[in-house]
């Protein structure tokens, strides 16, 4: 669909996506009757139980938000106290695309560690952790990751195994922004435990694999993040009629449905990433899930722009972003493509 100045949208975010039929379907299915409200029905503890099952957590907690915005935040605002410190990579979503939602809510601060693409190198750790103690300083608690990264990289198993490990023996909690996680377990084929690692809480995306809406948060280790339903409650996010999120998670995990539909956001990502370079574009980052970021020559890009609706993270940068989803379909990529090369 094109937004009203007639361009496209279908690379702009797999937000623009629609919903998958299977989503709204599952909608129809728990549209029957009068149900407990705010988590007390059976489908909300049905699809609890799936995702703790898929992540291998049988001792998890699981909540349910609207957006992946309320999920980091939530996850995040329950592991500290106003005097301790998140760490996060330069590009974090909850750094730079969350209004400062996560400082607002948890009176936490925030710190920047730099990154790869938002991979960050377990040596940036101890550090951070070497300044605890001092009254002066703000308390090192949680470093948050994101699999797969705002760049569109995947952390391997190896590596987020060792990264975790790391954190922990620097007594760092870890959060994964998994906004886009599944795309991250299709990409590596690994089971959805490993794609984690040992981390502590994990927010599960739902809404940028196709559904309606929601997210989910897996806290693998509660014990840390007492209070956590206090904190979905106080922003709002605790679904009087949450059997609807919970509906689409379990369609989702049935057959393999949210795997599926993200390895085919990575395929259509793949075939777009390589017909660009095989246009002569360079790319900024390997792509490695469902996201192409391209560089554009500011010519280029302000003709595509008149055609595509597409984010460009840096205004400093020439780097243009492209995003694919479970809807994406061959000839969309070709479209672009061809627009593309048109314009070189
Ligand atoms: C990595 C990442 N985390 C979290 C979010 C937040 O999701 P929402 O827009 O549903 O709040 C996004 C959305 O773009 C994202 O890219």
């Amino acid at each position: 669909m094109a937004n009203v100045s007639g361009a496209s949208t279908a690379f702009a975010s797999d937000n623009t996506a629609p919903a998958h039929p299977k989503a709204l379907e599952a909608l129809q299915r728990v549209n029957d009757g009068p149900a407990p409200s705010y988590g007390g029905d059976p489908v909300s503890e049905q699809a609890a139980d799936a995702l703790k099952e898929a992540f291998d957590a049988p001792n998890a907690e699981v909540l349910f938000a609207f957006t992946g915005t309320a999920a980091n935040i939530i996850a995040l605002a329950a592991a500290v106290q106003p005097w301790q410190e998140i760490l996060c990579s330069d590009v974090a979503h909850v750094l730079v695309d969350e209004a400062g939602g996560p400082v607002r809510v948890s009176g936490a601060q925030l710190t920047r560690l730099p990154s790869d693409d938002g991979l960050i190198s377990p040596d940036e750790l101890s550090p951070r952790a070497a300044r605890r103690g001092d009254v002066h300083n703000s308390q090192p608690r949680i470093v948050s990751i994101t699999q797969s990264t705002e760049n569109g990289r995947v952390w391997t198993t190896p590596r987020i195994a060792e990264f975790v490990a790391h954190a922990h023996a620097n007594d760092l909690l870890v959060h994964v922004d998994g906004a886009r996680i599944a795309n991250a377990i299709a990409a590596l084929d690994v089971s959805p435990a490993e794609a984690i690692g040992s981390a502590d809480v994990v927010t599960v995306g739902g809404t940028k694999n196709g559904m309606l809406f929601g997210d989910a948060i897996l806290v693998r280790n509660p014990e840390y993040f007492a209070g956590i339903h206090f904190v979905q409650k106080q922003i709002g996010q605790l679904a009087s009629k949450q059997r609807y999120i919970a509906a689409q998670f379990m369609a989702f995990l049935e057959d393999d449905l949210w795997l599926r539909t993200a390895a085919h956001a990575n395929t259509m990502a793949r075939k777009l990433g390589d017909g660009m370079a095989a246009l002569g574009l360079k790319l900024a980052s390997p792509v490695e899930a469902n996201e192409v970021f391209v560089i554009l020559a500011p010519d280029i890009r302000r003709a595509f722009a008149h055609r595509y609706v597409v984010h460009q993270p840096d205004p400093t940068e020439q780097v243009v972003r492209f995003v694919c989803s479970w809807s994406t379909l061959d000839s969309d990529v070709d479209a672009a493509l061809t627009t593309l090369s048109g314009l070189l």
